[in-house]
């Protein structure tokens, strides 16, 4: 049976990022006979500009019937003065909390292949393969909040971070799953020496793990120094679970180990339905000019094969076409060295599909 396919450019690159991706994900449909049909929707900047909401309940309903959704960015410059309600970041977060994607899916891996485009050391990056677990319905960024308040002349603003059991439960199940199909060790991240909610979280954790899943290796680490240890020893790692801000923060970090955010793809799963992404941002500085790397969100799509379609095949299929584009030497701007094929997002998207078999 096929599959119907969401697909949420956004804003900035968002929409050259997703039109690649949708390339090489009908070139795989091709390939793979997977029946894929599309469907576009507006989302972020763009939406507030034609239908002054940042998230039109259309976009949603459309999100709930589709099989899979892809999503390019959103966010810039001329809406950074709207409310917080009508940003256009409001947009992936009104999406994630409204479809319950609370898993969020990282992975970032060193291919020996770009280990030089690492800022670590060879020696250091090399071997470096963690799954990044964030959780992303919850803690600070759905906390309760206050734009404003003011006591006795004093200007304050205020939001708060919390988690449940419940809450850190399933992802902490979660990360463990992954950990057991992968290299059966977890980290989970908090502030436990701090912050009340992190405690919460490390006792629950460690709750879950002795009674469900005695096999796993389980370890913490406050986050400031998971920070440093991601610089020093990535290789340490193998499955990462944390809150949703530190998981945000970390996980840029991780990205640009690989050599630029522009290569990091991510899932964002719940129980009805998921939806993939890059982690990047819209970025103004460079949208328009057709030089974004389109990797991340390509490798997004081949997420989604993964993981919402069960299809494995073609999955690697994508996985493999990247890697070899990058061992060919082809390089967008953010991974460009002397002596590489200089493309630009069209050029990179080209080679990709021709490497796709
Ligand atoms: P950003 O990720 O957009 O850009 C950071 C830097 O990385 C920039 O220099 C940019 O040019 C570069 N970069 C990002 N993606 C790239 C790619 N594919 N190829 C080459 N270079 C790439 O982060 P930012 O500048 O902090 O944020 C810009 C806007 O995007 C803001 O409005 C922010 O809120 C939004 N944002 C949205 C998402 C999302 O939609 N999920 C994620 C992060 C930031
Ligand atoms: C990300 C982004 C978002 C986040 C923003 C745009 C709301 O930075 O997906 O990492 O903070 O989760
Ligand atoms: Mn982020």
């Amino acid at each position: 049976m096929g599959k119907h396919i969401v697909v949420i450019p956004g804003d900035g690159i968002g929409r050259e990022v997703t039109d690649a991706a949708v390339e090489i994900l009908k070139k795989t449909d091709e390939i793979y006979h997977l029946d894929f049909t599309y469907e576009w929707k507006d989302a972020g900047g763009t939406a507030y500009d034609k239908y002054g909401v940042p998230l039109p309940e259309e976009t949603v309903n459309a999100c709930r019937k589709g099989d899979g959704i892809l999503f390019g960015a959103v966010g810039g410059d001329q809406w950074d003065h709207l409310e917080p309600s009508l940003r256009p970041e409001k947009a992936i977060l009104g999406l994630r909390k409204s479809l319950g994607l609370y898993v969020n899916l990282r992975p970032v891996k060193i291919q020996d292949s770009m280990i030089e485009y690492s800022p670590l050391k060879p020696e250091i990056a090399r071997g470096t393969d963690i799954m990044i677990v964030r959780e992303l319905v919850g803690g600070i960024y759905f906390g309760k909040r206050c734009e404003s308040e003011i006591n006795d002349g004093v200007e304050r603003a205020w939001d708060v971070e919390s988690y449940s059991v419940p809450e850190v439960e399933r992802i902490t199940r979660f990360a463990m799953e992954a950990a057991r199909k992968r290299h059966g060790h977890v980290t989970s991240v908090d502030k436990s020496n701090v912050l009340a909610s992190s405690r919460l979280w490390r006792r629950t954790a460690v709750r879950v793990h002795d009674e469900e899943y005695p096999d796993i290796q389980l370890d913490h680490m406050y986050v400031d120094n998971c920070a440093q240890q991601f610089a020093i020893h990535p290789s340490f790692f193998d499955v990462v679970v944390t809150s949703n801000m530190f998981g945000d923060i970390l996980s840029d970090e991780a990205a640009v180990l690989s050599g630029s955010i522009g290569m990091l793809p991510s899932a964002s799963i719940g129980k009805e339905t998921s939806l993939y992404e890059p982690i990047h941002g819209s970025a103004p500085d460079i949208a328009g000019k057709g030089i974004a790397n389109p990797i991340a969100t390509i490798l997004s799509a081949a997420m989604m094969l993964r993981y919402s379609f069960n299809e494995d095949r073609a999955a690697d299929a994508i996985e493999k076409a990247v890697n070899q584009t990058l061992e060919d030497g082809y390089r967008t701007g953010d991974i460009y060295r002397e002596g590489m094929k200089k493309v630009d997002g069209e050029g990179m998207t080209e080679a990709i599909l021709q490497n796709l078999h």
